[in-house]
This record gives structure tokens, sequence and C-alpha cells, in this order.
């Protein structure tokens, strides 16, 4: 089997290309990534077979895509600018690669006959749940984003389905719940709280802590890629998630602090995140009763294998946090 992989070189992307080198080890590989600030090779320095290439380029060149597309059985789409707080200050890049982009790999894939298009989307797309609440994120939940990230997200989920009803491409659409994990980018929460504690800077926690979010561990959501790939039914979706019984920011970075012999001196509250959603909880019984598909990963484990991941590869996110992001940090953070 041919498989393009779109953003390869990110934190989803480059795990799920050392488990699918892993498990498929016969499968051609090609990774598109245009290796943006997000995008880095050295997560896939690791990798020495001869059938994985890697080319880097823009999703939304029609060109290119168009050429690389030649002889493609899959794609796995997870290229995209995917964080909120940029989302909210920078909108166009995102409305370009989410929604353009994931259109002209569309195109191109069915011009070239592709049989499976896979595309990665997110939990943010449902909006925003009450603390209080049961109520949990289902396929069926509609759709209500509530930052330019997540409404870019929804637009490119519905033109997915557009190109199925209205062209017949076959897809398949996971929407997942936070990632944790090796890889990935200081920006987000859990790996910015273990980076900014080894260089001796407090945890920046925004408004009141309390939000909600559904923490899995990258390696559970890859798996669950991999089921989907093989199993899913063209044309649905399927909600993956549902590790962490709502746990708050404030608790995941306790627990953090914790793992790393520090107390709550080390939490500095900040302003709020406009528009923050309070609460996301996934509903995963779809693709449990199809597939048997379940996390794995427990979060208390794997949020210290992870903290010991991040103090183990200090080279590795020293330099992410150079350069761009310094700028970034000081005016995302500025009081
Ligand atoms: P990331 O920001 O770490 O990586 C994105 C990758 O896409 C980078 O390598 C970047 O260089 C590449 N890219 C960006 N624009 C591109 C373009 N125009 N052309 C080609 N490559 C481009 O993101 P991630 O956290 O790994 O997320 C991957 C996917 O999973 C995204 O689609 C995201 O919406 C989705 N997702 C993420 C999470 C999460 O918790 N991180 C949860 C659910 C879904
Ligand atoms: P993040 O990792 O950015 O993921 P997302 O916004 O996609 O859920 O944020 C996770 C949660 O942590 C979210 O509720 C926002 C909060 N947060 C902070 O409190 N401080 C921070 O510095 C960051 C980056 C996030």
């Amino acid at each position: 089997m041919k498989l393009l992989v779109t953003g390869g070189a990110g934190f989803i992307g480059s795990n799920f290309l050392l488990y699918w080198l892993k498990y498929h080890p016969n499968d051609q590989i090609i990774n598109l990534d245009k290796l943006t600030y997000a995008g880095n090779l050295a997560n896939l320095a690791s990798i020495s077979s001869p059938t994985y290439s890697f080319i880097q380029g823009d999703i939304c060149d029609v060109k290119l895509v168009s050429e690389i597309m030649d002889g493609v059985d899959t794609v796995v789409h997870f290229a995209a600018e995917s964080h909120v707080d940029r989302s909210i200050v920078d909108p166009p890049v995102f409305l370009r690669t989410n929604i353009i982009g994931t259109q002209v790999l569309l195109d191109a894939a069915l011009r070239k006959k592709v049989k499976r298009f896979h595309h990665i989307s997110t939990d943010e797309v449902f909006g925003s749940l009450e603390i209080e609440s049961k109520e949990k994120f289902r396929e069926s939940t509609p759709y209500n984003p509530r930052s330019p990230y997540a409404a870019s997200k929804a637009a490119a989920d519905y033109m997915v389905r557009v190109y199925c009803i209205t062209y017949g491409l076959p897809v398949t659409i996971t929407n997942c719940s936070n990632n944790f994990g090796p890889f990935q980018h200081p920006e987000k929460l859990i790996p910015l709280a273990i980076t900014n504690i080894l260089e001796g800077k407090k945890i920046p926690v925004y408004g009141d802590g309390r939000y909600v979010r559904d923490w899995l561990y990258v390696e559970d959501h890859c798996r669950a890629i991999d089921q989907v790939l093989r199993n899913g039914k063209i044309g649905e979706t399927y909600c993956v998630g549902g590790m962490t019984k709502d746990i708050t920011n404030l608790e995941v970075v306790k627990k953090i602090l914790s793992l790393m012999d520090k107390d709550d001196s080390w939490i500095e509250y900040v302003k709020d995140r406009p528009g923050h959603d309070r609460r996301y909880a996934m509903d995963f019984r779809k693709i449990e009763k199809e597939f048997g598909w379940k996390p794995e990963h427990d979060f208390e484990t794997w949020l210290g294998k992870t903290v010991e991941w991040y103090k183990e590869n200090t080279s590795w996110w020293k330099k992410v946090k150079k350069g761009e992001f310094q700028d970034y940090y000081r005016k995302q953070y500025k009081q």
C-alpha cells in the first residue's frame, strides 16, 4: 500500500509515522510537510526505512499535491495549523491551510482515484460543554465551533463529507480529544508546563484553571486511526478519546508539579483565553462497539512517562523554544 501522510513532521503526524512503520513496515510512505514553526524533522530522525520518503511542501500547492498523489492508495491528513491561541491572533493562515489545503488534497485525491482519504479532526468542532454536566460529545453532536481554529477544522470536516456525498470520494473522519506525549510542541499546555519547570519558570494557567480537557496518550490516537483505516465504513465519523474523567487544567498542572517535586507556588494565574471552551468530553462507544478500540494508556502513568521524555530530550525542546517561540511567548503571556 502507498500512503500519503500530510503534516508528518508535527506532533501527532510524527508519532503516527513511527507507529505505522513499526506495525506496517512494508508500506510505502510519503510524508508531505511544509515545515512551519510546528514541523520538526528531528521527530523523525530515528527512521531509516527505505520505504519512507519526505517532501517539503505546502498542501495548498495544487501542482505539487497533484504530482505527489499519483499512485497513492490512502491519504492520512494531519497537516494543519493547530494552536487555538495562535488562531485568535492570526486567523487567515488557519483558513488557508485547514480549509483550502484540505480542499486541494480532496480534489487531487478524487482525480487520482485514491481508495481512502482519512481526515484527522478534533473534538473542538463540537464547542463547549457545561462544567458540571455529564454530557459528552458524540458523532451526532451538532457542530458549534467557538475559535478560529475550531471553525477552520469544522469547515474542513464539512468539505471532506461533501467530497464523499457529492463526488463519491471514499472518506473517513476521526474527531479526537486533546493528545499528549513525546514531540508535542511546547506551546501546548502539558509540554509548556513541563519545560517551563525545567527552565525554572512558572506555569501560566488561564483564568480560574477550572477548564476540562479529555486527555489521550498519542499512541492510542494512532491505534484508533489504524483501526479506522482498516475497518472504518466509508463516509463515517468516529469520536476518539475518553480516557480522563473530567480533570481540570489546574489538576493536570498540579500532577505535573508533583511528578517534578515542586509545589503550587510554581503556578501563575494569567489572563484567560477569549471564548475559552469550558469542558470537552468524548463518548467513544461507536469505535469501541465497532472495532473494540478503547484508550489503553492511563493518564497518571503516561503523564509521568511524558515528563521523563521531556527531561531526557532537553536539546529537542530547547531548540524549539528558541527564536520565534520567544517572541510568541512574550506577546502571548504579557500581563
Ligand atoms: P502540529 O501543529 O504539531 O503539526 C502540524 C504539522 O502540519 C506540522 O508539521 C506543520 O509543519 C504541518 N503543516 C502546517 N501547515 C502546512 C501546510 N500548509 N502544508 C503542509 N504541512 C503543513 O499539530 P498536531 O498537534 O500534530 O495535530 C495534527 C492534526 O491533528 C491536526 O489536523 C489537528 O487539528 C488534529 N488534532 C490535534 C489534536 C491535539 O491534541 N494536538 C487533537 C485532535 C486533533
Ligand atoms: P492547549 O494545550 O492549548 O489545547 P486546546 O486549547 O486545544 O485544548 O490548552 C489546553 C488547556 O489548557 C486549555 O483549556 C487552555 C489551557 N492553557 C492554559 O491554561 N495555559 C496555557 O499556557 C496554555 C497553552 C493552555
